[in-house]
């Protein structure tokens, strides 16, 4: 069954003290109105409709490689039954089931849009809302209902009079399952009588009672899921619900974490089992890590895929492929376009930029490799960094298999280092090296015997 979402996000976020939309804001790695709309994609809602206002151009930026997403501008803030006027066309004749959400409560489930859309759906309701009973109800809409127990109207905490505050304690999550075509139908019928001069949806209710279409309320038994994002701080509480949710989620998977309180994963990574999160650890983007591997401390990998029994410790990793029983760090920075072959070693203060380690090739200490292609069993002595950059061009360096380059080398691109072959420490190679040659560039040593002894003994009879 085709299923639309309509994401309220037009909102200023004044309290966020932000030159950004709320919405923009990240929760993990992911703007926060992007957890509502992958929510309400999960549930099964084919089409989504983002209502943009307050920085439109950078809602709107967020979902344009979305192809069910479309943005819908709302050029001045009415309300939130303005707000679905708005999108009356983008609706049009679409009787099917109509979700309502919020951009700034990213925590909400799949299963709750699901559940709420089955309830709207058995029975036939023209409205299903979405109630929770939160610690505080103050500044929330309070549902109404008669003594046989029936939805009558939600009233907002400014129109209700003291004691209905006081005593009407279910309140509206400000999400709702509408059938569309009954919404498109009936919208305009809302106002703007009451306290704060708004044109509130939550008014639907009543003008579906009052026209004898069937009304209900779901009452979430999960407050958190509600939880709406206003301020920098209720930003980083929704961050800690989510982070360990994911982090729950994967350590029933099979990893472990050793404190998943300091453990950052993204919602499109996959770890794999008896891989172990070490504190400081955020995984990013696209990354996938395999199983038993070991990630961590401090180590931060986005868009990167590690193989199975990897070990990458204190990291910075962007677009690399790490493939299996490959170890890296500590301290090792590893820039996109690396690929580490099976075996390979890269240690520690080392950056690899768009190369190739082959199978069991090691890096292990204080280099720069940037556009090389190495092949496999090749030692890369403490030191020893590529050239690839003149100034404007950057050129390739070739390294052959089972190379022994000396500490300290410098080599020039584009230059090529044929298989077998070795470099003296300290060299500087500005020319091709044939296979198993050895290559030396360095000047000749010279040894004064005794000279540092005369030297000494001058100095102490100056003093
Ligand atoms: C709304 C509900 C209230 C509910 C509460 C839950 C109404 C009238 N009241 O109140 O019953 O308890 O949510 O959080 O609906 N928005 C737009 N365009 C607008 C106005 C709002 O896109 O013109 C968006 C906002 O960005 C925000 C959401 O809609 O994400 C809610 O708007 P807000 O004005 O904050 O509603 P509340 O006063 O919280
Ligand atoms: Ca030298």
């Amino acid at each position: 069954m085709p299923i639309t979402a309509i994401v309220l996000a037009a909102g200023e976020g004044t309290r966020m003290k932000s030159r950004h939309p709320k919405v923009a804001h990240k929760l993990l790695d992911k703007p926060l109105v992007w957890w509502t709309v992958d929510s309400a994609r999960k549930a099964g809602a084919d089409r989504i409709i983002v209502v943009v206002g307050n920085g439109a151009d950078e809602v709107r930026a967020i979902f344009s490689n979305d192809a069910d997403v479309e943005c819908v501008e709302q050029t001045e803030r009415l309300g939130t039954g303005h707000a679905v006027r708005v999108v009356r066309n983008a609706i049009g004749s679409f009787n099917g089931p109509t979700v309502i959400l919020y951009g700034d409560t990213p925590l909400v489930t799949p299963k709750t849009i699901r559940a709420l859309v089955e309830e709207t759906t058995t029975h036939h309701n023209a409205c299903t809302v979405l109630t929770m009973r939160p610690p505080n109800p103050t500044g929330y809409g309070r549902i109404k209902r008669d003594q046989s127990g029936a939805v009558l109207a939600i009233v907002e905490h400014k129109d209700c009079t003291p004691e209905e505050q006081e005593t009407l304690t279910e309140c509206n999550s400000g999400m709702y399952c509408f059938c569309g075509s009954r919404l498109t139908a009936n919208i305009d019928k809302i106002g703007t009588n009451n306290a704060q001069g708004e044109y509130y949806l939550t008014d639907m209710v009543d003008i579906y009672v009052g026209m004898g279409e069937p009304v209900s309320a779901l009452c979430a038994d999960d407050f958190s899921e509600m939880l709406g994002v206003n301020s920098r701080f209720q930003l980083a509480t929704a961050t800690k619900i989510m982070q360990l949710r994911i982090n729950e989620r994967l350590m029933d998977e099979g990893v472990t974490m050793l404190d998943p309180n300091l453990v950052w994963v993204g919602p499109d990574v996959k770890v794999g089992r008896d891989t172990e999160l070490l504190p400081q650890t955020m995984l990013w983007g696209k990354t996938t890590i395999g199983e038993e591997c070991v990630i961590g401390p401090n180590t931060r990998l986005t868009n990167v895929q590690v193989g199975d029994g990897s070990n990458v410790e204190e990291t910075v990793g962007y677009d690399t492929v790490i493939e299996q029983r490959v170890t890296v760090g500590p301290r090792a920075y590893l820039r996109p376009g690396t690929h580490l072959l099976d075996g390979a070693h890269v240690g520690t203060h080392v950056e690899i930029k768009n190369s190739t380690i082959g199978e069991g090739s090691k890096v292990p200490h204080l280099s720069y490799i940037g556009d090389t292609t190495m092949g496999s069993g090749v030692n890369i002595g403490a030191g020893s960094i590529t050239c690839n950059y003149d100034g404007k061009h950057k050129s390739p360096t070739t390294i052959g298999n089972d190379v022994f380059v000396g500490s300290d080398t410098m080599m020039v691109a584009p230059v090529t280092i044929g298989d077998g072959a070795l470099i003296g420490a300290s060299s500087c190679i500005t020319n091709d090296v044939p296979a198993d040659a050895l290559a030396l560039e360095r000047s000749k040593q010279q040894v004064i015997e005794g000279w540092a002894a005369v030297r000494r003994k001058r100095m102490q009879e100056e003093d």
